[in-house]
Order: C-alpha cells, then sequence, then structure tokens
C-alpha cells in the first residue's frame, strides 16, 4: 500500500514539554503547498471517504487519537494517529475514512498543492474504475 509511517522529528525542550517539527522538502518527497487541519470534531465522527488522484499528503495528529482507514481496492489496513510524533504520507490514489476517537482531536493535514475539487473522487466504485484503468497504464 501506498503510504509510510514517519516519526516526526521531537525534542525535549529546556522548557517544559516537547517540541516536534518538520521541513518541507528536507522531511518530505513533496513541497508543502497548503496546511489545513479539522478540528471541532466529536469522538466516533467519521469523516473522508474520498480519494485523490494526484495529491500527496502528510497527516498528523498534535493533540487526541484518530484512525486513518485506507484501502486501495484490494486491502484494507488501519492505522492509529494518537501521537504527535507520528505522521503518515499518503500517495495519491488512496481511499481513506478517519474516524475520530476522541472528542476534539486535531487533524492536521501537509498538501503537496492547493485545493483543487477536481482532484477528488467521492465515489467509491468511480474510485475503483479509476484505479482499474490506472492500473492498466501503470504496473505498480
Ligand atoms: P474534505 O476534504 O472533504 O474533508 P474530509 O476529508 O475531512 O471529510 O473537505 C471538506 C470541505 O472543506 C469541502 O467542502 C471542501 C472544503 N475544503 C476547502 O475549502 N479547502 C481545503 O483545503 C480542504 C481540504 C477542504
Amino acid at each position: 500500500m501506498q503510504y509510510e509511517v514517519i516519526e516526526i522529528k521531537t525534542v525535549q525542550t529546556e522548557k517544559e514539554g516537547q517540541l516536534s517539527f518538520f521541513e518541507g522538502e528536507k522531511t518530505f518527497p513533496f513541497s508543502i503547498k497548503r496546511i489545513y487541519y479539522i478540528h471541532h470534531v466529536p469522538a466516533e465522527a467519521r469523516r473522508g471517504a474520498h480519494a485523490h488522484k494526484t495529491l500527496e499528503q502528510m497527516l498528523f495528529c498534535p493533540y487526541g487519537s484518530v484512525t486513518i482507514f485506507l484501502n486501495n481496492g484490494e486491502n484494507e489496513e488501519e492505522i492509529l494517529l494518537d501521537n504527535p510524533n507520528i505522521g503518515i504520507i499518503l500517495k495519491p490514489g488512496l481511499w481513506r475514512d478517519m474516524r475520530w476517537n476522541i472528542d476534539n482531536s486535531v487533524l492536521c493535514v501537509a498538501a503537496s498543492q492547493y485545493y483543487d475539487e477536481n482532484d477528488y473522487i467521492r465515489d467509491y466504485d468511480e474510485y475503483l474504475e479509476y484505479i482499474k484503468n490506472d492500473k492498466k497504464g501503470e504496473i505498480k
């Protein structure tokens, strides 16, 4: 499956607490054009239910706990983001759902492109058709 779990560099600061950071192009396989975050979501809520045609993203949860469900049309995997030091890089073409495990968890996303609704596939049957055609041209 086309994703990678990464450890976000974290330092124990002189003052109380830890500080995590990542640096565009050093840490990532893409340069960051957009950052967005999803918040004020109650526990048990689910979001996502889409794939991207070209967008690359890095997801991380600086506060709380969110489960990411990934599906490539053949297999499903789930990744728990409940640690601010962990991120996942998602390659294009993965269907994803997210479930909020704890009220008000925050999901942050660093993305390779500006927002473009045309990059989304929001219908699962359309997604299956899309990857079928995609795989014809390119052996993955
Ligand atoms: P969406 O990506 O569907 O959210 P989720 O995957 O969490 O369910 O986006 C929700 C709405 O927000 C949708 O109407 C598009 C809008 N939106 C923007 O305007 N800009 C953005 O950068 C993003 C990610 C979404």
